[in-house]
């Protein structure tokens, strides 16, 4: 199966600051690719090169087939884009607000009754659709801003940190509306500042200072770091982690939630020494394991050797 899109070799400069350097990834049907990576990484640059929103200095990007810069109208016509700062008309109720971006999309008036309907029962808005657009909560705006990207039924939808700010019983509603597009076969782009759902994605890109440091699946982005994670439930936590690094293989502390994760050179030199070392120093220890590496993890080292210049 042919990829529905693909970017090969893309570069954006705005003045002095080269956005995205080079990248290139492609997306079947069905696949969802998430891209992650810190702010000021790319993410957005890349996507809207992707729907055509900028012209790349450089490299080239395929939809359906269709070269983004020689067949803008067709490739255009089957991508559907959730930018990051989406803005609904508020004055326009919900109904209104997705007639105004079918007809930008030239879906006709005959077809835009019956596709309101189903989009709305779709994204779960039905009963909703004559509420100003103003007066709806965020995830409903979400909501609302996918039902508009999808209104003309696009093979490939790209979604800039849709679930940004959203509480979590509607991020977890969203990824229902993803997984049921991914099963009928549309190829989806999401960047999400939220590991969980960067898990979620078929496959992975980590995006950093405008360049993709790494790309896989999560089973294959973890077991580049297997055996290397510790967790490490103990406090004072100040005690802890100064005593934690203190150990020659040691190489990073993260705090996750109540516990820390320690990056290591090797588990057993650590698994050993730290109990008394950390008992030592006066901190109390509930809990020192070997477990498997979190996506956090890989991304944290990735970004701690590229600052080293590896
Ligand atoms: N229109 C623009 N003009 C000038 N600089 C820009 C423009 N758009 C983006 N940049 C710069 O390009 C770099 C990449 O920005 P981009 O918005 O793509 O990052 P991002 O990964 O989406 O970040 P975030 O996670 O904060 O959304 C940043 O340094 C940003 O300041
Ligand atoms: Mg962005």
């Amino acid at each position: 199966m042919d990829p529905l899109i693909v970017a090969s070799d893309l570069h954006k400069s705005f003045g002095s600051t080269h956005a995205v350097k080079g990248v290139s990834l492609s997306v079947r049907a069905g696949e969802a690719y998430g891209l992650v990576g810190p702010d000021g990484a790319g993410k957005t640059t890349t996507m809207r090169l992707l729907v055509g929103a900028l012209s790349p200095d450089a490299g080239t990007a395929q939809v359906g087939g269709f070269d983004l810069q020689l067949r803008t109208e067709e490739a255009r016509a089957g991508l559907g884009y959730l930018p990051q700062r989406f803005s609904l008309y508020g004055d326009l109720t919900v109904v209104e607000n997705l007639q105004f971006f079918a007809q930008v999309r030239g879906v006709g008036s005959a077809d835009f009754v019956k596709r309101a309907a189903e989009l709305f029962k779709f994204v779960g808005l039905e009963g909703f659709e004559h509420r100003r657009a103003d007066q709806l909560s965020g995830g409903m705006k979400q909501k609302l801003g996918l039902a508009c990207a999808l209104v003309h039924q696009p093979k490939v939808l790209l979604l800039d940190e849709p679930t940004g700010g959203v509480d979590p019983v509607t991020r977890q509603d969203f990824w229902q509306l993803i997984i049921r597009l991914l099963t009928e076969g549309t190829a989806v782009i999401i960047s999400t500042p939220y590991m969980d759902e960067a898990a979620r994605c078929s496959r992975i890109g980590f995006m950093h200072t405008g360049r993709l440091l790494v790309e896989g699946t999560l089973r294959e982005l973890t077991a580049s770091m297997a055996g290397r994670v510790l967790e490490l439930a103990a406090h004072p936590k100040d005690t802890v982690k100064r005593t934690a690094l203190a150990d020659p293989d040691v190489e990073d502390v993260l705090t996750f939630g109540d516990r820390f994760h320690l990056r290591v050179k090797e588990a057993a030199g650590p698994l050993a020494r730290l109990p008394g070392a950390l008992a030592e120093a006066g901190a109390t220890v509930e809990r020192l394991r070997s477990v498997p590496p979190a996506l956090e993890d890989v991304f944290i080292s990735l970004l701690a050797s590229s600052a080293k210049g590896n």
